[in-house]
């Protein structure tokens, strides 16, 4: 498939009365398809943005997640190369029960204040290449959930936008088992997360065999971050014992600035602490000069090479 023009949704979501709204451009089913060309998708998300209830705090907002500019459920075989995605009303580009899936050499475009729009999403999706990608959102650059396995992320330059993520893991107490990924060779700036992994509280499955290396932060507020305690909803979540388990996780070399004093935070849980992982050769520090600081819970690895701010992880793996 050629896209040689621009590709562009109707503005208004009143168009998608009667319709599903959470779909725009959707692939179902497809075995060997590629999507070429140069040319531009504009998702036109601006009236979408602002009837989101996570920018409009008056009622009425919408609630509803809105339709994903470019989304494949299903699919084997498929790449996305050389094309820009602009202005989605969700997710840019998204996969969801995917196989053998490549997507490169995309430029993701959507202003930083815009809500939900991520540049590339992975669910239940494995074997899955994502490199050479200009990716400047309002929310995650990549993110990955569910079950997704082999996934090779490198060459992002990623800013503005809340960094690269596996997670959130674990909602509604789901099981969800992430592993085999790395990303490295990747340049973020003014993100408001650097490399993350994010669990609710209540879930169940594991994140492990994890690794991020060779990553720049320009001015990145929380440039290292796992957090099993996450929690995106108005009311407080629930304490709850059972948390997706972190295990097997390496940063390094990992270098550049943080916005926030603190640059690396690791905080598990109690019943499922975070164990075997590693920091190596990590140096972070305050954007306009400073030291940054780290801090752990329940929290168990080594530190090797030069690691500043000083490691904080526990010795005493098994
Ligand atoms: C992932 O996809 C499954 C369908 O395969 C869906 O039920 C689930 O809600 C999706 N998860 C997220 C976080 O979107
Ligand atoms: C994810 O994997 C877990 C454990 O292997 C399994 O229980 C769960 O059903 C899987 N989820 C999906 C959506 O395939
Ligand atoms: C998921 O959890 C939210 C609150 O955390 C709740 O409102 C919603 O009903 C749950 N959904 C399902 C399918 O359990
Ligand atoms: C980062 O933010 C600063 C301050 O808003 C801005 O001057 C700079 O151009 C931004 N850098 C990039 C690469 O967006
Ligand atoms: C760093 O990012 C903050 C927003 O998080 C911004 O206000 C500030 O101008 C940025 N500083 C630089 C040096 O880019
Ligand atoms: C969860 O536990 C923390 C620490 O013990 C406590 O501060 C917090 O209030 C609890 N949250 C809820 C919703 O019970
Ligand atoms: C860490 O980075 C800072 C700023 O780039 C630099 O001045 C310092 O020498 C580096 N520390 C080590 C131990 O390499």
């Amino acid at each position: 498939m050629l896209i040689a023009g621009t590709i562009v949704a109707p503005a208004s979501p009143d168009e998608w009365a009667g319709r599903d709204p959470m779909k725009w451009l959707y692939i179902y089913g497809v075995d060997g398809l590629s999507v070429s060309g140069g040319g531009t998708i504009d998702g036109v998300g601006q009236e979408w943005w602002a009837r989101s209830c996570k920018r409009k705090k008056t009622q009425p907002c919408n609630t509803r997640p809105p339709p994903r500019a470019l989304h494949f459920e299903e699919c084997r075989g498929v790449s996305v190369q050389g094309v820009t995605l602009q202005n989605g009303p969700q997710f840019h580009l998204s996969f969801t029960r995917c196989v053998d899936v490549k997507a490169s050499f995309l430029r993701l475009v959507a202003p930083a204040d815009s809500p939900n729009t991520d540049g590339i999403h992975l669910n239940d999706s494995s074997r899955v290449q994502i490199t050479d990608n200009l990716i400047s959102t309002g929310d995650d650059c990549v993110s990955m959930v569910g079950n997704c396995s082999d996934v090779r992320v490198r060459d992002i330059s990623c800013g503005p936008g809340h960094g690269i993520s596996i997670g959130s893991l674990g909602k509604n107490r789901t099981t969800d088992r992430v592993e085999n990924v790395r990303v490295d060779t990747c340049l973020l700036t003014n993100t408001t997360n650097g490399v993350r992994i994010k669990s609710w509280q209540g879930g169940m499955g594991s994140a492990r065999d994890l690794r991020f290396e060779s990553i720049v932060m320009k001015n990145v507020s929380n440039p290292i971050i796992i957090d099993q305690y996450y929690c995106d909803q108005p009311t407080p979540c629930a304490n709850q014992t059972e948390a997706v388990e972190v295990r097997k996780v390496e940063f390094v070399d990992v270098r550049g600035t943080s916005a926030t004093a603190r640059a690396i935070k690791i905080a598990c849980s109690d019943t499922a602490p975070c164990t075997e992982l590693e920091l190596r050769n990590v140096n972070l520090t305050v954007v306009g000069g400073g030291a940054a600081t780290a801090s752990c819970y329940r929290a168990s690895g080594k530190a090797a090479g030069v690691v500043a701010p000083a490691s904080c992880l526990a010795k005493g793996d098994p």
